[in-house]
């Protein structure tokens, strides 16, 4: 066992603050190398769909991902998100309807420029919305720029942009995990969910997703995944 010099937390902070005791249960190499292939055979199916079907999905699963997504690590565990979960239909359309109005734009107007229509053009997407109306459930993710106090006052949040990114991650793992299907959606720019959705001006969208099972048939993109030694350099 390693021994340390400054061991944490040093007495006097153990004095000051809580502390638990903390591990996790030691499994062999064998053993965590199938734990690992097996999730990474799991999400080596996870995919983006973009057309779901309408079969309700309970509201509990939805909650359940979203504990888990809260989870994530965060900068001075500040949790700097929120999740709107919406199955209402007249806000689904509302939704919809800013969407595809933004997108419009986005696409038929040339506010995306061409290097990034041509990026787009494999996955054909384009300013029809249809599934944010279709899917049971669409959850929009919130990043809370800063928070505040119990008197009132500004809290300061840090690394916002990346607690909230490793928090969608996780939700998207938790959706895919549980057998239900996502899309990272962002018809930008999404100020309008703000306004739909009533937040305060401390919060800014960040994705939405909307979540249900795949229409049976639905086809997704012929994509490749990058292999390891284009993603990874080990330094050992
Ligand atoms: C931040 C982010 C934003 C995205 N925005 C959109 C979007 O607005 N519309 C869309 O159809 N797909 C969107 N996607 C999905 C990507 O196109 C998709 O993840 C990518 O093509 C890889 O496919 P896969 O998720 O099936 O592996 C987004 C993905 C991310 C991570």
């Amino acid at each position: 066992m390693a021994t340390y010099e400054h061991p944490y937390p040093d007495p006097a902070l153990a004095a000051a603050h809580a502390f638990v005791p903390f591990s996790t249960e030691r499994r062999s190499d064998e053993e965590m190398q199938r734990r690992a292939d097996d999730f990474h055979r799991l999400m080596e199916g996870r995919r983006s769909v973009r057309m779901f079907d309408d079969t309700p999905v309970p509201r509990r699963l939805i909650e359940t991902a979203i504990r888990t997504a809260s989870t994530a690590p965060s900068g001075a565990h500040m949790q700097p998100w929120t999740f709107v979960a919406i199955s209402d239909p007249a806000i689904k359309r509302r939704i919809r309807e800013a969407a595809e109005e933004e997108e419009r734009v986005n696409y038929l107007d040339n506010r995306m420029n061409d290097e990034w229509q041509r990026a787009l053009a494999p996955l054909g997407t384009d300013h029809h919305k249809e599934f944010l109306e279709i899917a049971p459930w669409i959850v929009v993710l919130f990043e809370q720029r800063f928070g505040t106090n119990d008197d009132g006052s500004k809290r300061t949040h840090y690394y916002v942009k990346e607690s909230v990114g490793l928090a969608a991650g996780m939700f998207v793992t938790a959706i895919h995990q549980m057998g239900l299907a996502t899309l990272p959606h962002t018809p930008s720019p999404m100020a309008f969910l703000r306004t739909v959705l009533a937040r305060p001006e401390t919060e800014r969208p960040f994705v939405m997703f909307p979540v249900g099972h795949p229409l049976p048939g639905v086809q997704v993109p012929d994509l490749q995944r990058k292999p390891l030694d284009e993603v990874a350099r080990f330094l050992d």
